[in-house]
């Protein structure tokens, strides 16, 4: 699939669209606060400062009702903040007339957890559809979708209907059909959270595909650690409308700082022991220590001092992953032997990382 080298950006010029096929989008300060029948008010996003660069895959993660879906309403202009300004490639969308944000609108693709497919047009009408709204004539309009359904690997079902295919292959076509006008943000809202894990990884590799080879910016809308492990690039953790929490998908995984990071993470990696597990493996003589393996954690170091002063150390639970060419994790040790020395052992290894003592 092609991209031209230049492409207009939403406001129709040319010039920030040279350097990268990707869109910038920047929340600053953004405040969306519903108010229902009963006047009562619901702050969906509260005041909500992010910036994903041009190309970037970042990750939005939250429990339901965190203000993710309204994050990216506000993005493609189908609701609006109450303050704040919204910026995509440099141009405020806030207040934009409603032909312009038209325009812009066709530049951005949006997949969904339901698919939002017709069902009374087959795969390929599907992916037609947006061409026809963008007037393109009906030749370059079959070669666009053949084009697509290729790209996500269904050029075999142009001609069935929703119905008669499962569900990864209707979210390949929600895909193909977002990709159709040649966007350069791609917006899915819980994009697998209907598909099993095997559908997911699958979906998920798709979505990776459509970054590296097209650039374009994607914002994955998600309640699951493991989609933003592996696709995002950033993460932001919202919680109660803020986003609490950004930082790289390695930082975040590796050094959480608050605890609704720290659940989503600890869901994705299940390095340590959780409560049943502890009480197990409490119940053994020595001593356990829970420690974060990092590049330079000292943890070889400290092992062998220890061994050498009479103290025998077991692995007792653990996981050790790589992200973004970077490894860390977390494993439990059992001490037993030379008290001193696993005094020494533990007070050196809290110079060099975290390390944490499991008592009843
Ligand atoms: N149109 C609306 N009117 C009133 N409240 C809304 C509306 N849309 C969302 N909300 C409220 O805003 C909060 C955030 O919702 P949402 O963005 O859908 O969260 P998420 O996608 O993270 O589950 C919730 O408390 C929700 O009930
Ligand atoms: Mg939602």
């Amino acid at each position: 699939m092609s991209t031209p080298a230049s492409t207009p950006a939403p406001d129709g010029s040319h010039q920030q669209r040279d350097h990268h096929p990707g869109t910038r989008v920047e929340f600053r300060g953004v405040t969306k606060v519903f108010t229902n029948n009963k006047n009562t008010e619901t702050i969906a996003l509260d005041d909500v400062s992010l910036t994903v660069e041009p190309g970037e895959v970042i990750g939005i993660i939250g429990y339901s009702g965190a203000g993710k879906s309204t994050l990216v309403r506000m993005i493609n202009g189908l609701d609006t903040p109450t303050s704040g300004s919204l910026l995509l490639d440099g141009t405020d969308i806030v207040d934009m007339p409603e032909s312009r944000m038209r325009k812009l609108r066709s530049r951005i693709g949006m997949i969904f957890q339901q698919f939002n497919l017709f069902q009374s047009r087959t795969a390929a009408g599907n992916v037609e559809y947006p061409l026809e709204l963008a007037k393109m004539d009906k030749a370059q309009r079959k070669a666009r979708v053949q084009e697509m359904l290729e790209f996500v690997g269904l050029s075999d079902k142009g001609k069935n209907y929703p119905e008669q295919l499962s569900g990864g292959q209707k979210q390949r076509v929600g895909i193909a059909r977002a990709l159709a006008t040649n966007p350069s943000l791609l917006l899915a809202d819980e994009a697998t959270s209907a598909l099993d894990p095997e559908t997911t990884r699958e979906v998920l590799a798709l979505l990776r595909k459509v970054n590296k080879e097209l650039g374009i910016t994607i914002v994955v809308i998600t309640h699951e650690m493991e989609v933003v492990r592996s696709i995002a690039d950033k993460v932001a953790v919202m919680e109660a409308g803020r986003v609490v929490e950004y930082g790289s998908v390695y930082e975040v995984f590796s050094n959480p700082q608050t605890t609704v990071a720290q659940r989503f993470v600890a869901t994705a990696l299940r390095n340590t022991p959780d409560m049943v597990e502890e009480e197990d493996l409490l119940s053994h003589e020595g001593r356990l220590f829970t420690i974060d393996l990092t590049e330079d954690s000292g943890f070889f170091a400290a092992s062998a001092t220890a061994a050498d002063n009479g103290v025998s150390i077991n692995v007792v639970h653990g996981g050790v992953t790589t992200l973004q060419r970077q490894s860390f994790g977390k494993i439990t040790v059992r001490l037993t032997g030379n008290q001193a020395a696993i005094e020494e052992f533990h007070r050196s290894l809290t110079r060099t990382t975290t390390i944490k003592e499991i008592t009843r």
